[in-house]
This record gives C-alpha cells, sequence and structure tokens, in this order.
C-alpha cells in the first residue's frame, strides 16, 4: 500500500524539477526554523513539558530510515556534546526486531519526514505500549506517528515531493541542533549556553545560498567525476562519514550508481580493493582534528588512480581541493556538505537522462514493514 499524498497544491514553479526546487528551499527553510524555535531576545524556545520529560531520561534512543536515519546519526553528535546524555542510533527495521537491552530511563526520538514510515510506527507502537515516552521529530504535523507520539517538533521545511529527501535531512539537523541546545541549556551545560546556534543557522543559509548558486560549477563536477563512472565512493571521518552514507545514498538511489560511503579509515581494511584507476572517491574534510588522517587516506586511493575530489572547508583547507566551504561548528557541517551532496546526484542523474523527481523501485512514504 503506498500513501497517496495530495501534490496539487505544491508545483514546480519555475523549477524543472522538485528536487532542484527543495534543494534552493534549504537556505529559507534555515532562516524559518530559526524564527519558529529563537524568541525576539534570541532565546531559544522548546515546549517546556518535553525539556521536561527529557531531562529525565538518562539515555535517548533514536530510531529512523534513510535519510532520516543519517540525520540521526548526526542527531547523537549534536546531543552527546550539548546535552551529555548518551544517544543509541537505530535503523527502525532493525531495532523492531532486535530491541536492545534499555537503559533505566529511556526516551524515544523517531525522526520521520513524512510521519508515515512503518518500520518506525512498529518501534513507536511498541515503546508505547511498554510506556516509554516519545517524541517525533516530523515535516507533517497531521501524520500518524505525530499523532500518536507524546510530544512532535516540527521541521517547517514545507513539502517535499521529491522521491530523494533534500531539505527535510537539513532541516532535521538544524531541528536537532535546536532541541539539543535547548535541552543542554535545561541542563546547564555550559557547551550549550556558549552556542550560538542562531549565528550558526545564519551562516549555514548563506553558505548554502552561495552553494545553490554555483549550480554550473556542480554540473561541471557531476560531469567531470561521475558521469562515465559505474562505482563511486564517499569518504570522511566522524560527522563527515556520517554525511557520506547520506551522500552515497543520495547519488546511488537517483543515479543508479553503484555508490558506498565509508569511514575514511576503513577503506584499508578491505574495499580499497575496489578503487581502480579512474574509480571517483569524494572525500568530506571539516574535521580539523581527523583532516591529516583524511588527507593520508586520499594519498593511498590516489596512489591506485582513483579520481579524487575533495569537499574541504577553510579551517581543513589545502591549495588542490576542489571546493572550499565556509566553517561551521563541526556537527553542523552537515548542513552544508550535505548539500554538496545532493547537487552532485542531482546533476549526475540528470546527465544520464534519468527521472530525478521519481527513481525507479522507490515511494515517498514506506508504508509497509
Ligand atoms: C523512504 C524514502 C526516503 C526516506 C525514508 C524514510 O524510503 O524514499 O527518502 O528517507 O523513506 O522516510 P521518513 O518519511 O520516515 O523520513
Amino acid at each position: 500500500t503506498q500513501i497517496k499524498i495530495d501534490h496539487s497544491s505544491v508545483s514546480k514553479g519555475s523549477y524543472p524539477t522538485f528536487m532542484l526546487k527543495e534543494i534552493d528551499e534549504q537556505p529559507a527553510v534555515m532562516r524559518r526554523i530559526a524564527q519558529e524555535y529563537f524568541d525576539e531576545e534570541r532565546q531559544v524556545t522548546v515546549d517546556q513539558d518535553l525539556l521536561t520529560a527529557l531531562s529525565a531520561a538518562d539515555r535517548l534512543y533514536f530510531v529512523a530510515a534513510g535519510t532520516s536515519y543519517h540525520a540521526s546519526l548526526v542527531g547523537k553528535r549534536l546531543f552527546e556534546k550539548y546535552t551529555e546524555i548518551p544517544v543509541e542510533v537505530g535503523v527502525a527495521s532493525e531495532f523492531g526486531y532486535h530491541w536492545p537491552l534499555l537503559s533505566k530511563r529511556p526516551f524515544f526520538v523517531f525522526l520521520s519526514q513524512s510521519g508515515e514510515t512503518a518500520d518506525s510506527r512498529q518501534v513507536l507502537v511498541e515503546a508505547k505500549r511498554r510506556h516509554l515516552p516519545v517524541l517525533v521529530i516530523t515535516n507533517s504535523a497531521n501524520s500518524t506517528l505525530a499523532r500518536e507520539a507524546d510530544y512532535t517538533l516540527l521541521l517547517h521545511a514545507g513539502p517535499e515531493i521529491a522521491v530523494a529527501s533534500t531539505k527535510a535531512y537539513t532541516a532535521q539537523i538544524a531541528v536537532e541542533a535546536v532541541l539539543a541546545k535547548a535541552l543542554g541549556e535545561k541542563l546547564a551545560i555550559q557547551t550549550a549556553v556558549d552556542f550560538d546556534l542562531l549565528g550558526q543557522l545564519g551562516l549555514a543559509a548563506n553558505g548554502m545560498e552561495t552553494l545553490v548558486a554555483e549550480k554550473d560549477t556542480w554540473s561541471e563536477l557531476a560531469h567531470d567525476y561521475l558521469q562515465t563512472a559505474n562505482d563511486a565512493f564517499y569518504i570522511g571521518r566522524g560527522v563527515d562519514y556520517d554525511v557520506s552514507l547520506e551522500a552515497a545514498l543520495k547519488l546511488k538511489e537517483i543515479s543508479y550508481m553503484h555508490t558506498e560511503g565509508f569511514a575514511a579509515g576503513e577503506l584499508k581494511h578491505g574495499t580499497i580493493a575496489l578503487i581502480e584507476p579512474g574509480v571517483p572517491v569524494i572525500a568530506f574534510i571539516t574535521e580539523q582534528a581527523t583532516a591529516a588522517h583524511t588527507r593520508g587516506n586520499v594519498q593511498e586511493v590516489v596512489a591506485r588512480g582513483a579520481k579524487v575530489l575533495v569537499i574541504a572547508n577553510q579551517d581543513c583547507q589545502d591549495a588542490a581541493d576542489q571546493i572550499i566551504l565556509p566553517t561551521l561548528t563541526t556537527e553542523l557541517m552537515p548542513l552544508l556538505t550535505g548539500v554538496c551532496g545532493q547537487l552532485l546526484a542531482y546533476y549526475a542523474t540528470l546527465q544520464r537522462g534519468l527521472n530525478v523527481d521519481q527513481p525507479r523501485n522507490l515511494a515517498k512514504s514506506v508504508t509497509v514493514e
């Protein structure tokens, strides 16, 4: 069964595809989230009952599927840094059948753009049956998950129509940051108090604007690196690894290229055997602490003939890098690196003459387990 969504009210306007429109909307979504979750005194504002319930938890369990799962991986880093509460992240379809041993005071957080994903709902229903507190972070206020949860936070991303999720991913990360800051402040964690999230969202919006304005650059990069390739690899460490998984999913789901995202240091434990002359490897390097190590991995694949595209930030840049992004706080870099992955996937797919908005075999909402 597939959910029927009424898209009649949403138009592409002058855009050739919904995906490109939704990629372009991301700076505005960042600004809307800032508006929705900060008051006039620039204070973060989140439902106090939710914060009270969360502050009683000794561990958070994030459960999600697909792109929302990838946003949850970033969420773990944000929550552990700003709230000091341990976080476990689970793929919904696995979690539902293999529940981990829970902590004494668990709190469940579901991320779901549509709020309709059956795999996630199955876990939610069981969490409710066990009388555990549940928050849903979703783009759809009237969705099944939103109705069934104790608490809901909205993404405010506007309807997302293209099957490949773009603006929901960056909105999920921004809203996770909002909640992590609000909860951290409530718990009097100094890093949360010092976190200028409003300023960061502004920088992210500006950075996104620059990225989406450079369409010719992205089209050329996709052409040079991806057009004739059959396989592609994304690599990174830490949060750059999280983004590698998402960028790889974006590329494979719409271009049908075989694409994998890897922890850069894991390459040598097997995957490097697949590197042949001409294979594209895209490296995200935005974390100073690990930049030198990832550069070492880049050298290893270059030595085997890989065609390497480096996307770095100003703090980690090297003269030879193809893309240099402004530096955001580490855990928020996916707001920019994620957009790079979206644009590469978009143009690679367009150049292959494929249907960007509706790839084969995929549905926007998957309501079967
Ligand atoms: C489907 C979509 C993906 C999405 C996943 C989770 O597979 O094609 O783009 O990431 O479901 O969806 P959700 O609505 O729960 O975020």
